[in-house]
Order: C-alpha cells, then structure tokens, then sequence
C-alpha cells in the first residue's frame, strides 16, 4: 500500500473542516520533504473556508510551516535530513501547510535560527514575504539586501537611507508613509521593515492598546480607529499642520467600509500609492452570513485624481527572481535571528487534534478573536517526529 497521511481540507463553504487520508509524495529534484510541527491559521484560511475563495475541494489550508526535513530531493543544496526549516508555502497540495507532511521545493525555506523555536518561526512565513512583496513591488522602495557572500554583513548596505524623494516632497515638505492596521501581523512587519530601512516616516492606524508596540517598532505616531471622532480628519489634521502629505498608504486590513474607503479618503496628494491586501472584504463572515468579497480595488471607492489604489497578491511575489531566491532562504531567517523583526505574538491553539485545532483558529478568525498576534497549531505531535527520524535514520 503507498504511503499515505492525514491532511484538513475544507469541503463546502462554511461547514467544518474535515481531515482527510491523502498520499504522501517523495520529494524530487529541488523538493524537500518535511514533518510539519507547527503551523499558523491566517485571514486566507478563513477567507476560503468560508467562501470557497478561489478554492477547489476537498482544498488543504494553511501556508505557514515549521517542521522537520525528512528528506531531500537530489538537487537540493541547502538542507538535510534533521534540519529545522520554516517557510510560507501555497500554491498546491503537496505544499500546503495543514497537513502531516509538507514537500515543496527548498527556495521556499528557511532555516530556524539557533535560539529561536519553531513556534516564533512559524508566524513570520506569509506576511514577512507580503510586506517585502508590496514595499518593492507596490510602493518602488528598493530594500537592497546584502549576502555576505563577500565576508561584508549580510543587511542592507551600511549607511543606506531611504531616496530623498520617498521621505520628502520637490518642497521640502514630509512625505508620511500610512500602515493602516499596524497590529495586524503584516501592519507590525511592515513597520518592523520600514525601520530597518530608516523611514522615520511612518503613521500608524490600529486599536490604541497595541501603540506602544507600534512605536517601539518604528511608528512616529499613532490613532486609534475606534477613538473619538472620525480618525480619517484626525490624521488629515495631523499630516495638514505638519505641512506634509501622505505619500504612501499600505492598508493591511481591506476591509470597504473598516479600511478601504476611509483610507480613500485619505489619499489625495498626486501620485500617492496605495496597496490594499487582497481580498477587499465587502460583508465579513458570520454564523449564518454568506461573505462577498472584490478583487478589483479600483471600483470599491471614489478615488481622488492622480492617486494610484492597487490590490496586493503576494502569492506573485517570485514574479521577482532575485527575491525568489532570497526572501525566505536567507533574508527572513535573518531578519529573525538578528531581531530586525520581533515575530508576532503567538496565541497557541490546543485541541485534542490535529482538526480540533484547526476548527478552533478557523472559529477564532470568524470571531474576530486575533488582535496584535498570530494562531499557532501543533501539527505533528512530538512522538511522531521522533518516530519519522527513527524510521529514516534506522
Ligand atoms: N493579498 C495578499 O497578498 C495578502 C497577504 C497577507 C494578508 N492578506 C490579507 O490581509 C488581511 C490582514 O491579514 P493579517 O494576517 O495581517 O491580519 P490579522 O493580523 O489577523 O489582523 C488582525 C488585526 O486587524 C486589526 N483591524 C481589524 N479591523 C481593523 C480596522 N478597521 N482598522 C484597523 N485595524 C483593524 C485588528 O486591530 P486591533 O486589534 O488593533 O483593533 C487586529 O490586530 C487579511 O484579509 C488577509 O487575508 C492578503
């Protein structure tokens, strides 16, 4: 009989999830076979449980992984049988995160850094790799990164500052960079990166009790959404008496009436660009509620003249082939290990199961339950790791 092993799908939109005894494929030519340990439930999980979002089932969830490499196919160079890997895997069966055994190719990989568990690994995956995708693809901020091949530092080149033209207008005046929902997990990564890379630029919009966090990571200021008064003419009133504009606006919420449409409002100076995360949600989910969403964000609000809305897809981000290569083998480990980003907060998930586990973040993200952190679910228990190294090893 071929091997084979649990997975949780989802079947029709809105029902529970189901797991499903799927056949486990052996990794070939640059693929790496692991032993999923952790992994971390997202909006998208959400998204396409409940609407079938660009979903055909029995469909597996999950891009988030952390786990153990179990064995390699004969072109892969950087891992080996043991090693400890993390990455944001999605685009087919064999890859997806929900499920006991993941095989992808290694340049969706990282390593986990010495003194860093897989749990803090674990949540960085899809919205590290989205804030990068949009800051260069969207926005045009070059973000160079460093190697080290050469014995200089891996990072960006020393002394590197943001272009004159990203920070301030042909006037002199500040040019404000807008992160629109700065406790989402992409919000703080956004922010985390904008930092490193010396934007001191940054408003952030998000619930007043994750501010300080905000500003530690590198907001210059921040409103709160749910404070007196509307937040759209707070922030307008703040960039106005600084004599500054907003320049660029990363919504990380997408929500039409909860982000998009007050950020139109927002968005008025010539040029200025904005990347609003995928799907645009029109009516969210509930028990009972069927969830529309839009992909076009150009028709979900009126847009001032000469403003640039885009609709961010990172599931394209190795469209960029030097960043395919990069991102999640060296510039994400890196930015773990070296603190440049500080990982989500991880709300651990328990169950008695694997589909336990899964239901629970799933009902968690319909709720509305995750503020400021991340879901995190075991995948394999401990026993069956050491038994899937034994079993090679032996
Ligand atoms: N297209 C893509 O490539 C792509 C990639 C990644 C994510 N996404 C999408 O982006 C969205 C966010 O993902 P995520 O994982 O970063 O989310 P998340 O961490 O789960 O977001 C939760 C946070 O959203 C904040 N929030 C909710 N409504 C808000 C509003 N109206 N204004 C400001 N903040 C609000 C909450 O803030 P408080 O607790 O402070 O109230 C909470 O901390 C999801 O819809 C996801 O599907 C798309």
């Amino acid at each position: 009989m071929s091997p084979s092993h649990p997975a949780i799908v989802t079947v029709r939109p809105s029902s529970p999830l189901q797991i499903l005894q799927i056949p486990t494929p052996n990794p070939t030519t640059n693929e790496v076979k692991l032993i999923v340990q952790y992994t971390a439930s997202t909006p998208l999980d959400h998204h396409q449980a409940s609407a079938h979002l660009l979903v055909t089932p029995p469909q597996i969830l999950g891009d988030g992984v952390a786990g153990t490499v179990l064995s390699t196919g004969p072109d892969v160079t950087r891992y080996k049988l043991g090693d400890q890997v993390f990455g944001f895997v999605w685009r087919n069966a064999k890859e997806k995160a929900h499920q006991l055994y993941c095989v992808c190719p290694e340049n969706l990989l990282g390593r986990v850094p010495e003194g860093k568990s897989m749990q803090e690994a674990v949540v960085l995956g899809n919205n590290f790799v989205t804030v990068w995708h949009a800051f260069t693809r969207e926005f045009g901020f070059e973000l160079p990164w460093n190697r080290g091949l050469d014995g200089g530092a891996k990072g960006k080149p020393e002394g590197y500052v943001p272009p004159k033209r990203e920070v301030e207008t042909e006037g002199g005046r500040k040019k404000w960079i807008l992160v629109w929902g700065g406790s989402s997990s992409c919000g703080m990564y956004g922010i985390q990166v904008l930092r490193y890379y010396g934007y001191g630029n940054v408003i952030a919009v998000a619930g007043s009790r994750h501010h300080g966090t905000l500003k530690r990571y590198g907001a210059e200021v921040c409103f709160d959404y749910r404070g007196e008064g509307d937040v759209v003419e707070r922030v307008k009133e703040f960039v106005w008496k600084d004599g500054g504009e907003v320049a660029y606006i990363f919504d990380c919420i997408g929500s039409l009436e909860g982000s998009l449409r007050p950020v139109a409002r927002i968005a008025s100076a010539e040029g200025c660009k904005i990347a609003v995360l995928l799907p645009v949600v029109v009516k969210d989910a509930a028990p009972g509620v069927k969830p529309e969403y839009e992909m076009d964000v150009t028709k979900c609000a009126d847009w001032a003249e000469g403003v640039m809305p885009s609709g961010v897809r990172t599931h394209f981000w190795m469209d960029n082939k030097v960043l395919a290569e990069t991102l999640q083998t060296e510039i994400m480990p890196w930015a773990l290990e070296t603190g440049v980003v500080e990982p989500n907060a991880q709300i651990i998930v328990e169950g008695e199961t694997m589909l336990e586990r899964a239901q629970s973040a799933l009902n968690m993200l319909r709720d509305k339950k995750v503020s400021g952190g991340r879901l995190v679910w075991r995948v394999a228990e401990q026993k069956q790791v050491a038994e899937a190294l034994d079993g090679i090893r032996q």
